[in-house]
Parts: structure tokens; sequence; C-alpha cells
């Protein structure tokens, strides 16, 4: 079947947090003054404008036409679509007691810190990096402990001994590894997640590996599931997975979490009950099975039409804007753009963004002072939408 990404669908007006939101109360930036959130044009929570696959929309409206919402059980099929998901893909044989659900990944690492932390202990991060998990850390009484990724040659590396002197405190008890990397687009090697993965485990750091994006790959690039690295790697692990980002899903929250021990699951497991959180409700669970079952054709199909967003992308700003540095992008569906050459101050570059190219993008800082003068785009869009906001922003920097 072929799939038309190009076709436009107006989500204005439909609650959309990304087309409805306002930058003022979603991320509090104060340079807007009263200008009408309407004006912009938002390519900046990641959030696919496309619809879902097909067979997604079947299995949920079969839900729906059957009229009957009760409390309901996650079904066997739904943990075999997930099994037989991560072993086709990634050759990651899980088994169905290592699987715990959560309605999110940000509500995964909030429940992991309070499992795996004391208060007062240090979580690593490695800077820039998917800013809510500072608010897990924080929120339940953690530090965080920042180990910055290094820039270099146009892309981003690990840096293991900065790395290993932050594991090796004794007050640091928890890694959060972005997996694929979001923001800055990289696709962990297995030599550097064996590496890291070989630091935590004999420094005592659990690791709480964060892999929604790890679907969403580009060509010549391989996502490894952390877990599946080694038994070491297996067994100081918490994974997330999702169809989410993936198939778009955000709004259903369904979320995986994998945890191979038993005793970090146990732990992981007295967090979900003192909470009282419920598994995932009908049509997250109906979703979810139908996407691992059912969305590979679209998926990639969905990459294919990203990779062409992503070429368009450093196209235009070669020819255009050509001192705005776009990073290699090796996964996730989110372009890191080097704005430092034609605007270096981080605030008056958000400003101009906002004001004058009225494009909304997450603003580099909000990562980390690392991401200080670089942007965030997604490039899940009709090709269209994507060339207006470019077309915006050549004419507000050029
Ligand atoms: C790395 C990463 N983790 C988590 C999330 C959000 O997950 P959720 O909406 O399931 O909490 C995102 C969303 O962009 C993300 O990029």
């Amino acid at each position: 079947m072929g799939y038309d990404f190009d076709k436009v669908i107006d989500r204005r007006g439909t609650c959309s947090a990304k087309w409805d939101g306002d930058p003022r109360r979603a991320q509090g930036v104060d340079c807007m003054g009263d200008m009408d959130p309407r004006e912009l044009l938002p390519l900046w929570v990641a959030d696919m404008d496309f619809p879902a696959a097909p067979e997604i929309v079947a299995a949920l409206a079969e839900k729906v036409n059957r009229g009957i919402f009760g409390y309901s059980l996650i079904p066997d099929s739904c943990y075999e679509a997930i099994i037989a998901w991560e072993e086709k893909r990634f050759g990651w044989r899980i088994e169905k007691d290592w699987i715990l659900f959560a309605p999110g990944a940000v509500p995964a690492a909030h429940m992991a810190v309070q499992a795996f932390c004391q208060p007062g202990d240090q979580v690593i991060l490695q800077r820039p990096v998917y800013y809510p998990f500072f608010r897990a850390v924080f929120n339940n009484g953690a530090r965080i402990v920042n180990s910055p990724l290094l820039r270099r040659d146009g892309t981003y590396e690990m840096d293991f001994d900065d790395f290993e002197l932050r594991a090796a405190d004794p007050r640091t008890s928890f890694f959060i590894l972005c997996s694929p990397h979001n923001p800055v687009g990289r696709v962990w090697r297995p030599v550097e997640l064996e590496r890291v993965g070989a630091i935590c485990a004999r420094h005592g750091v659990t690791v709480f590996a964060d892999e929604l994006h790890g679907d969403l790959i580009m060509p010549g690039h391989r996502h490894t599931p952390f877990a599946s690295l080694n038994e070491t790697c297996r067994e100081n692990s918490v994974t997330v997975i999702a169809p989410s980002k993936t198939f778009n899903l955000a709004g259903l929250q369904a979320t995986v979490v994998i945890i191979p021990d038993k005793k970090l699951r146990r732990r992981f497991e007295n967090v979900l009950t003192r909470n009282n959180i419920p598994a995932p409700g009908i049509f997250a669970a109906a979703g979810m099975e139908a996407a691992y079952a059912h969305g590979e054709k679209w998926l990639d199909a969905v990459l294919t039409y990203i990779h062409g967003n992503y070429e368009f992308l450093v196209h235009t700003l070669e020819d255009s804007l050509p001192k705005v540095k776009p990073f290699k992008l090796e996964g996730t569906y989110l372009a890191w753009l080097d704005f430092r050459a034609v605007e270096p101050d981080p605030d008056k570059l958000q400003k101009r963004m906002l004001t004058e190219a009225k494009v909304w993008l997450d603003e580099g800082k909000i990562f980390g002072s690392e991401g200080g003068g670089f942007e965030r785009i997604v490039l899940a869009c009709p090709r269209s939408i994507l060339k207006d906001a470019l077309d915006r922003i050549v004419k507000a920097f050029a």
C-alpha cells in the first residue's frame, strides 16, 4: 500500500499540544510579548504530522465499534507482538516475565529514580539531552551529575574518562542513557555501549536505557538495544521502548519497560504498586499490539520519507543559509542545527526564531547549557511544512 506523507492535515483546533500549544505556557518562554501563538509554525515537540498506519486505526476502530470500554487485561497476543518485534528488528530475545508497562517513558524515568535512587543520590546525564530527564531526577530528590557529550567533527561522542570519574563517585547510583540520543541524533555503536555498560557495572550504577527512538534509524545505521549486548548489561538495565515515537501514538500512553533482572524488576514493580499505576487501557493495548504486529511496512515507508526530509533540509541550508550547520542524522526524526555562526547569543536566537522567523523549535539551551546556540527541528512532517519553516528561517537569518 502507498502512503501519502505529503498530505497536510490541519491539526489546529484539535487540542494538539504541538499545534494549539503556546510556548509561554509550554516552555515558560518570555520573549514573545503578546504575540498570537497561531502565527507560529510548530516543529518543536517530537510528534509526527502523519496519520497512524491504517492497521492501527482499524484496530482502534474495532474497539470503538464494539462500544464496550470496561476494565481490560493485556492479551497474550500483545506480549507476543512486542517480543516478536524486538527479536525481528534487533535480534534481542526478551521474555514475557521481563515486561512491565508504564503510561510514558518520562513517567517510567520518574518511577525508576524512585525505585533505584536514595534521596541525594547522583544520576548521570549526558547533556545536551532530552530535558524532561532533568525533572525525573530532581522531582525525586536525586541530583544530576552531568557528563557532557564531546562535540567533534560534526558529531558527538561520549567522554568515557569523564563518565568513569562521575560513575566512580560513591554517591552516583543511576545513569539515564538516551539511545538513540535526543537531540544530537547519534545511534550509539555497540563498542560505545559496551564501554559505558562496563563502567556502570564496575561502579554499581544501574542503567536506564531510554530507547524510545530505537526504531527510528536512518540508512546505514543500526540500533543495538543496550541490554542485548551481554549478560552484564542485561542484568544491570531497565529498558524503555514504546510505539509512541515510532508509530506516532504518544496520545495512547503505552510504554513498555523491560527489566530482565528479577531483583531490579521487583523494585520497579514496587513503585508501580505503591502508586497503583494501572496496566495500559484498552486503546493503549490495542494500538500497541497492532503497531508491533502490523506496522512494519508503514514504518519503513515513513523512515524513507523522513530521510528525504533530512536531505531536503541539508540541501536547503547548504544553498540558502550555509552558516547554519546540521549535524549528521543517524537516528530519531530530530535534526540538530548549529546556529552559532549566525546568532551566538542563545536568548537572542530564541527571540529571533519565535518573533522574526515565527517558527517554534525546541531551543538548544533547554537541553542543557551545552545546547545554547543550537536548535532542534522535527522532520516528521509533510515536506511542504518543512519547506515553509525553512523559508521562514532563511528569510529571518540569511
Ligand atoms: C528520548 C525520549 N524519551 C521520552 C520521550 C517522551 O516519552 P513519553 O511521552 O512516553 O513520556 C521523548 C519524547 O520526545 C523522547 O524523545
